[in-house]
C-alpha cells in the first residue's frame, strides 16, 4: 500500500470484527507513527493503548455519566459554538449522511441517541488509543499531536485494520485519567482513537464522505 492509496483508503471505520489485534500489530503501527514531526523534535505525544477490562470501564464510566446528566467537560473546545458557511452545511451533511447509513429517520430521536452514545462504546473495536498531551506545549504542539494522529490510522490502515478518531471519548476527561492513573494537573486528553478490524459488510461502513475539489481552497501566485 503506497501513501496515496493509504490516505484515500482510510475512513473512519464505526463498526468492527470481534477480532483480537495483537501488541505486535499495535506497536508497529506506533514504532512507525513515533516518526511524525514535530516542532523542534518535542514529539509531544503520549498514547494509553487500552484493551479490556479497561476499556470496559471507561466504557461504563462514560455511560452512567450521561444518564445521571453529567455534562461533558472536555478539556478543549473542538468547535465554534455559532456556526457559519460554509462548515455548517458541511458539519451538515457530514451527520445526515451518517444517520442515513444507519437508517435513521428525521424524528428517530432515540435511534440518534443510541449513535451517539455507540461512541462511547468505541464502536465495540478491540482496542482503543488515547492521546495526551502536556498541559505546559502550546497550539503548535497540538498540530503536532493532529499529524501524529493522522500517521497512526495510515499505519493502521496499512496493517489492514480500520480506526475512528473520536473527540466524544473526551467528553469526561477527568474519568478517562482517573481510570488510567494519569495527571490532571499534566495531561490534556486530546482524543481517543477506535482500532479494529473492520466488519466491512456493516451498512456504517459503506458510508463514504466527500471533499471539496483543489481548487476550491487553493490561490496559486507567481
Ligand atoms: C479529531 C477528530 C475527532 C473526531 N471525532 C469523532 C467522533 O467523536 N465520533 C465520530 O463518529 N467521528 C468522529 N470523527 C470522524 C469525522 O467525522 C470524519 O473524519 C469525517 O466525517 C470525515 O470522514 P472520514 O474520516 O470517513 O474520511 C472525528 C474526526 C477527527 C479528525
Amino acid at each position: 500500500m503506497n501513501t496515496t492509496e493509504a490516505i484515500r483508503d482510510r475512513i473512519s471505520t464505526r463498526a468492527y470484527l470481534d477480532k483480537a489485534v495483537s501488541n505486535e500489530t499495535i506497536i508497529k503501527i506506533l514504532d512507525t507513527a513515533r516518526w511524525s514531526p514535530s516542532g523542534t523534535n518535542t514529539q509531544p505525544w503520549k498514547v494509553a493503548v487500552v484493551q479490556g477490562k479497561t476499556k470496559q470501564a471507561i466504557t461504563d464510566a462514560f455511560l452512567n455519566a450521561n444518564k445521571n446528566g453529567i455534562k461533558p467537560n472536555p478539556d478543549y473546545e473542538y468547535y465554534p459554538t455559532e456556526w457559519v458557511e460554509p462548515y455548517k452545511d458541511r458539519r451538515f451533511k457530514c451527520g445526515m449522511d451518517l444517520y442515513k447509513a444507519l437508517e435513521i429517520g428525521r424524528e428517530d430521536k432515540e435511534k440518534r441517541v443510541e449513535a451517539a452514545l455507540a461512541n462511547y462504546r468505541f464502536f465495540d473495536a478491540p482496542v482503543t488509543l488515547f492521546f495526551f498531551i502536556d498541559k505546559i506545549m502550546c497550539k503548535g504542539s497540538w498540530f503536532d499531536m493532529g499529524m501524529f494522529l493522522q500517521s497512526v490510522m495510515l499505519a493502521a490502515r496499512e496493517q489492514g485494520l480500520g480506526s475512528c478518531p473520536q473527540a466524544s471519548t473526551s467528553d469526561y476527561p477527568d474519568l478517562v485519567r482517573e481510570i488510567l492513573g494519569v495527571s490532571a494537573d499534566q495531561f490534556s486528553l486530546i482524543c481517543g482513537l477506535s482500532l479494529g478490524y473492520a466488519d466491512e459488510d456493516h451498512p456504517v461502513n459503506q458510508y463514504r464522505t466527500s471533499r471539496e475539489e483543489v481548487d476550491s481552497f487553493t490561490t496559486w501566485f507567481e
